[in-house]
């Protein structure tokens, strides 16, 4: 395979960087989807992922299984990699459970983040992201310094927020949380980041990663002048499934599909490149997430590192994307609406300490 150069992200400031396309973890839990994953073949993939570049790697306390599987890899894989310059950075999440909000304590914090070590078997969490299900429970601010506090201690380089919105962000950054980075949905397909959160990531400097690049893989050939599926293959299906909707629609989708094929004939790239490079060609985006729970589309992944686009190609960008309904309100707004069919779907307790 040809080796592509994947741009290297600064996060925070004390030399630590991450890839700017990050291995996505989600996809490799237990109930994302029916598929059992051959462990030594997904390593062999992961491997060859770390050695052409993307050698972040994004999880959660709450993707059942991911972090010990990520463990397993590193154990297996990682002092070879790390020899062969390639060390591997872990990106994990906090994501305390709905129904444990009023109760936790630095304790319960710190007893997650020593699991998330353990499982992963490493003395330092690069980045862990914060989660908070419900502000109208008061503590995101203090458990966020708890987390701080166990930056201070040398457990955890970095702390960055995932989903957090604008006014709650900025609430955290004015309470002196160094917070680094906010994962979060941002696509040609959701624009929601825009509205208020790139501008406060501009005032405060903090980076943003995102996911939903690839719309679950709606965003890629396979759909093109498809039909619907009737049953969503696996989760990320069903999530972004309802995105389209949001946007107007299958059919408003597929004139979005057809526009980026048009462009990927331009650059002979499948339309997954095209997805990508836009996520990562955002303000303020230092790594786009890749969901993948094998290595068959490492290539085109790879293409849209070296991708450019031309005048052209923004143009027919903006106008495609012009014809799209905009997702309401900040980003995760919709989906904190537990009774709404974008809340329906979230499982809000999953971390299980
Ligand atoms: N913070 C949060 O709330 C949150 C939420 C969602 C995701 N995430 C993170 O983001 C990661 C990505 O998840 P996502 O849900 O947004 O999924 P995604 O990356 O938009 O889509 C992943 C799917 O797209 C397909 N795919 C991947 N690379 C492709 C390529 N080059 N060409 C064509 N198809 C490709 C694969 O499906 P097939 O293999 O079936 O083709 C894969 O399962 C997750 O693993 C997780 O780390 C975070």
């Amino acid at each position: 395979m040809e080796r592509v150069s994947i741009p290297r992200s600064p996060l925070g400031s004390d030399g630590y960087d991450c890839s700017a396309l990050i291995v996505g973890g989600w996809q490799l839990s237990v109930g994302h989807r029916e598929a059992v994953v051959d462990e030594a073949d997904l390593f062999e993939a992961l491997a060859r992922m770390v050695r052409a570049g993307m050698t972040t790697f994004d999880c959660a306390d709450i993707y059942t299984g991911v972090e010990e599987r990520f463990g397993r890899f590193l154990a297996a894989h990682g002092s070879s990699l790390q020899a062969e310059g390639c060390p591997v950075q872990i990106h994990t999440k906090y994501v305390p459970d709905f129904d444990q909000l009023s109760r936790l304590d630095k304790e319960s914090v710190e007893r997650v983040i020593d699991r998330s070590l353990q499982r992963l078997g490493v003395e330092r969490l690069d980045l862990v992201q914060f989660s908070w299900w419900d502000y109208g429970v008061p503590g995101y601010v203090e458990a966020a310094r708890w987390l701080t506090e166990l930056r201070a201690a040398g457990k955890i380089r970095h702390v960055g927020a995932t989903n957090f919105d604008a006014v709650r962000m900025a609430e955290m950054l004015d309470a002196g949380v160094p917070l680094v980075s906010n994962q979060v949905q941002y696509s040609l397909l959701d624009r929601r980041p825009e509205q208020h959160m790139v501008p406060l990531a501009e005032r405060h400097q903090f980076s943003l990663l995102c996911y939903g690049a690839l719309a679950g893989g709606f965003l890629a050939d396979r759909f093109l002048e498809q039909s619907p599926p009737e049953v969503p293959a696996n989760r990320s299906q069903r999530k972004y499934r309802v995105i389209i909707e949001e946007v107007g629609g299958w059919t408003v989708y597929q004139r979005l599909l057809q526009a980026l094929r048009t462009i990927a004939d331009r650059h002979q790239v499948p339309i997954a490149s095209v997805a990508l490079r836009f996520a990562m060609d955002r303000p303020r985006v230092a790594g786009v997430m890749v969901g993948t729970f094998h290595g068959k589309h490492l290539e085109s992944t790879l293409a849209a590192a070296s991708l450019r686009f031309s005048d052209d190609d923004r143009a027919l960008l903006d106008q495609a994307t012009a014809s799209l309904r905009d997702v309401p309100g900040d980003v995760f707004e919709l989906e904190r609406d537990s009774e709404g069919p974008h809340g329906r779907l979230m499982r809000r307790n999953l971390s299980d300490v």
